[in-house]
């Protein structure tokens, strides 16, 4: 009895301590997965952070540091394109409760944001601007602020910034549907430039292409941060002339940014004193703006996009039609490198709201303060500095391939203020590539 009582206690005994080690050795292979895990998350936030800075990524206003922290997850679940962007928005959204959603009408929409506008616009900080005045659907004038520019410039960076005002609503790259190409001229600029007059008029009719290509592609719309709030809530009204028309007339800021459109065509929206549109030529160095393009899947093999000759006739082409565009509109053409807006992000913000008649409203400054300084709430390295982000191509491009931009780009570079790199060495020793320059 004793015997069989030791041998059944010595086999319990046993049993146990083999259990305790698979346990360990479960706990060891526990482990081992969390970390590579971890691992594997770091290396993907740190590629993603690194392959998203600049033209695309997008990051909702944070009042806090710590709000940031505890909403970062939503960045991360949503940033991709095809994902809702814009879930996040610059406004505070109450939900529509009064209203069963079987039940509600394109009217309910309209009225809700109507309400919300009227409660978050300013008017004092628009001098002559009482809301009325400025709405289209009151037949006011709304301020049109369109930037021109090309892929990989930082005209998120610049658009961001001017949706970051409230009340605008964001006419994001309305060319998208024509895909890697920059238009010059005929035969598509007609179709460019009726695309670009009917959306600043808040005119969605015949615009069938555009429309099209929204229904499969949400990163048309995402980025209009205040439709795509109510896009992912009524998803049935979110492509319809008849919502669309409406709810756009009902913002008294409209911007735009346009890549695949060069500056001498925007000379016909200038010249229609009845748009009231003011652009600004956003310029980047083509030795940043190839460097930057070369991790985009889609651009290398268009050369509107990759070949440095071609994108850089485009740049010189722009030079031309700049200096002709501000002797002929002084007061409604300007343009701006993107790399003096990144060493001065608050003064140049501050000058290129003024030249589009727009205040520095605080939540521009709330965006700029989140969006341009380094150090920031234990989240700094999803957050980079904006004095070096133009600048990193610097470091990341072999002098051989340099030079051969260099060699594409003389006219251009050297009308836009840019600097020749002579060697390996002077470019990773602290390069700089800026000429002293006014755009006279
Ligand atoms: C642009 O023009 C070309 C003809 O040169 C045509 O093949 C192409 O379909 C046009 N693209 C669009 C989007 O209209
Ligand atoms: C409202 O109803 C539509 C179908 O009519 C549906 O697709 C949509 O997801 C609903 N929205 C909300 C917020 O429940
Ligand atoms: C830059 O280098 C090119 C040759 O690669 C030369 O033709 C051009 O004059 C240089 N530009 C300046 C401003 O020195």
């Amino acid at each position: 009895m004793e015997k069989v009582a030791l041998t059944t206690d010595v086999s319990t005994a046993t049993s146990a301590r083999a259990h305790e080690r698979m346990s360990r050795r479960k706990n060891l292979a526990g482990l081992c997965a969390a970390t590579v895990v971890c691992i594997l998350l770091l290396y993907a936030s740190q590629r993603y952070t690194a392959n998203n800075y600049g033209t695309e990524y997008f990051r909702p206003r944070e009042r806090t540091a710590n709000q940031r922290i505890l909403n970062s997850h939503k960045y991360y679940g949503s940033r991709s394109y095809g994902g809702p962007a814009g879930a996040t928005s610059y406004d505070t959204y109450p939900p529509i409760a009064a209203v069963h959603n079987s039940t509600i009408s394109i009217e309910d929409v309209l009225n809700y944001q109507r309400a919300l506008i009227a409660a978050s616009f300013d008017d004092a900080s628009f001098g002559d601007g009482k809301l009325h005045s400025l709405t289209p659907e009151t037949g006011g004038r709304p301020r049109r602020s369109l930037i021109i520019t090309t892929w990989r410039s930082g005209s998120t960076f610049l658009g961001d910034i001017l949706n970051a005002l409230p009340g605008n609503y964001y006419h994001y790259e309305p060319l998208l549907d024509f895909d890697i190409v920059q238009i010059r001229g005929p035969p598509n600029d007609s179709v460019a430039l009726h695309n670009l007059r009917h959306l600043l008029r808040c005119n969605y009719n015949e615009m069938e292409n555009y429309l099209d290509f929204g229904r499969t592609h949400n990163y048309l719309f995402s980025h209009n941060t205040r439709l795509w709030q109510q896009c992912l809530r009524f998803p049935q009204f979110c492509y319809e002339p008849k919502f669309l028309g409406p709810f756009c007339q009902l913002f008294p800021l409209q911007s735009m940014k346009v890549v695949r459109l060069r500056a001498a065509l925007v000379a016909p929206l200038l010249e229609d004193e009845s748009l009231n549109v003011r652009v600004v030529l956003l310029i980047r160095d083509p030795r940043g703006s190839l460097q930057s393009r070369r991790h985009r899947v889609w651009c290398p093999d268009h050369p509107d996009c990759y070949d440095p000759a071609t994108v850089c006739s485009d740049m010189q082409q722009d030079y031309e039609a700049a200096i002709d565009l501000s002797e002929r509109f002084p007061k409604r053409f300007r343009v701006i490198r993107y790399e003096d807006l990144s060493l001065d992000p608050y003064g140049k913000t501050k000058e290129i709201l003024d030249f589009y008649g727009l205040p520095f409203h605080p939540e521009v400054k709330a965006f700029l303060d989140t969006h341009t300084t380094q150090d920031i709430g234990g989240v700094s390295s999803t957050y980079r500095d904006s004095k070096t982000a133009p600048f990193h191509w610097t470091k990341e491009l072999t002098f051989d391939y340099v030079k051969h931009v260099q060699d594409s780009c003389v006219s251009a570079m050297r009308n836009w203020g840019y600097r020749n790199a002579t060697s390996e060495r002077e470019l990773y020793d602290n390069f700089n590539p800026l000429l002293e320059y006014r755009f006279s």
